[in-house]
């Protein structure tokens, strides 16, 4: 696609069309759909609003999860995943805030928290799409350089390269990025019955190209979808610029 705006709205209309409305789910029978954080899903997430505003796209049928929180930043900080959720996508469409599953960063027991995570999705049936996005060092959520390519829903401790990156979203302030946070693993994704990936801008095209012209690898974690039948990655032209 040329641009991020039209990868977006690609992926927006493929995930109303020919996944959720000709899923056709039920209260029984929800859709269920994986979500992520960042600047990358926006332009899907505006597509999938309007579409809902126009009447052509329901979520009171679907449960979301997403992938990740930081550890010990407030729910209610303006940089947690939590509100950024509810900011720009969650507060928009008709979901029912009930069928909303976001990690809790500050549970008591965070591994009981990962772990009842797992539990719940394996409940409703798996998830049936996984949206994601990636880092500039090829994390998935938030599976960084190393992450064990069966790895499910745990605490990680970001790498620095990700501190850095993120410090645009804590006024470049780097001390006050989190250190951890909570994640679903890289096998929890490639358990989905279908993954669609969102990778644009120049800052992601070395990640991508190591993640599709080299081999399997856990150094660049994005790699692993090599390994799913049903994987789409959608890229921008500037994307590309190391293929
Ligand atoms: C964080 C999230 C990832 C996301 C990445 C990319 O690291 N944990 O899930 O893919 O940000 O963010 P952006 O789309 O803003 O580049």
């Amino acid at each position: 696609r040329d641009d991020s705006a039209s990868v977006g709205e690609y992926i927006g209309q493929y995930i109303a069309k020919r996944r959720i409305n000709d899923f056709c789910p039920t209260p029984e029978r929800p859709f269920v759909l994986g979500l992520p954080t960042g600047s990358s899903p926006i332009p899907t997430y505006k597509c999938l609003i309007r579409l809902v505003k126009d009447g052509k796209l329901s979520f009171r049928n679907v449960v979301t999860f997403n992938m990740d929180e930081y550890v010990g930043l407030p729910e209610d900080h303006p940089e947690s995943y939590h509100t950024f959720m509810f900011r720009e996508f969650f507060s928009q469409v008709d979901i029912d805030p009930k069928n909303v599953n976001i990690l809790d960063g500050n549970a008591a027991d965070l591994v009981e928290e990962c772990n009842a995570y797992e539990e719940k999705i394996r409940a409703l049936g798996g998830i049936e799409l996984f949206l994601g996005g990636i880092g500039e060092d090829g994390h998935i959520a938030f599976n960084e350089p190393g992450s064990s390519l069966s790895s499910r829903t745990r605490i990680k401790t970001l790498a620095y390269e990700t501190i850095l990156a993120n410090a645009r979203f804590f006024g470049n302030d780097v001390a006050a990025v989190p250190r951890m946070a909570l994640t679903v693993g890289v096998k929890t994704v490639l358990d989905a019955r279908e993954v669609v990936v969102v990778v644009t801008g120049q800052r992601k095209a070395l990640a991508l190209s190591m993640a599709i012209e080299n081999g399997v690898n856990h150094l660049w974690t994005l790699s692993a979808l090599q390994t799913h039948p049903l994987a789409l990655i959608v890229v921008d032209e500037d994307a590309t610029a190391e293929l």
